[in-house]
């Protein structure tokens, strides 16, 4: 068995990289930052290159994911929307996962239960936008979900084994939440050690016909 973690500098990708390798299965842990594991999601050239390095992996997980960046954030309301930051968001959150589908779903197995799972969100559910807000993430997180399930209706005819997801992982202390954790008690947030350890659970427990939907840290699917 053999994993490939991309955004494995992040708060939950580097947890999910040490949480698969304590269960003795060789990841190749991807990143911006890492020199020779390279991957930029805004660069194809780079997730081409980095797909022909990881040989022929059952579980590929890209955790990476933008909110915030410098004087960039989750817009509170339209007069916020200013479209370099949306297409941004876009960019790196919904087809920049897609395309490490299109460079790594054809380098996994053909056959036999593998997954392709990305870090998504609750917010990205239609039904479930209640408050309002947030239009550059939530929306491309809505984007990723539709893309994982079109992707998964396409890679049922390659590999019927194989299980497309979305996951979201809870309120988790990273450096993406951080500055937006104010109303979320001590509680109801998670160490990345502990949501990678759920998020793993979670994948465990999937069967073939959960491929193309998006399920929480509980493994409870989210409504598009
Ligand atoms: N934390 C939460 O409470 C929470 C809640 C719901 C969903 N999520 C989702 O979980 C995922 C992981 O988030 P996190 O909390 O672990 O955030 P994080 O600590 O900020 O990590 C984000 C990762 O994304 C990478 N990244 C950003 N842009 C990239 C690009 N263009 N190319 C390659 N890598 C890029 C970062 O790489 P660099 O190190 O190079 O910047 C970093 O490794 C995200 O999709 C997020 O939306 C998180």
């Amino acid at each position: 068995m053999s994993a490939v973690v991309i955004g494995a500098s992040g708060g939950i990708g580097k947890a999910l990289a040490d949480a698969i390798e304590d269960e003795g299965v060789d990841v190749h842990r991807l990143a911006r930052s890492f020199g020779s594991r390279h991957i930029d999601l805004t660069d194809e050239e780079s997730i081409a290159a980095a797909a022909t390095t990881v040989g022929s992996p059952d579980l590929v997980i890209v955790a990476t994911g933008l909110l915030h960046d410098g004087e960039h954030g989750p817009e509170k309301a339209m007069r916020d929307l200013d479209p370099t930051w949306l297409a941004r968001n876009f960019a790196t959150n919904a087809v920049g996962p897609a395309l490490v589908a299109k460079h790594f779903l054809p380098v996994m197995p053909r056959s036999g239960r593998c997954i392709f799972a990305a870090l998504s969100a609750r917010i990205g559910s239609i039904s479930d936008n209640r408050l309002g807000g947030w239009y550059g993430y939530r929306a491309s997180k809505a984007a990723l979900n539709q893309f994982i399930r079109t992707i998964a209706i396409e890679e049922r005819r390659r590999n019927d084994g194989t299980i497309v997801v979305g996951l979201h992982p809870g309120t988790v202390d990273t450096a993406l939440s951080k500055p937006f954790q104010g109303n979320v008690g001590p509680g109801r947030r998670f160490a990345p050690d502990r949501a990678a350890v759920q998020l793993l659970d979670v994948l465990d427990g999937l069967k073939a016909p959960d491929s193309g939907k998006v399920f929480d840290w509980e493994g409870r699917e989210i409504a598009p």
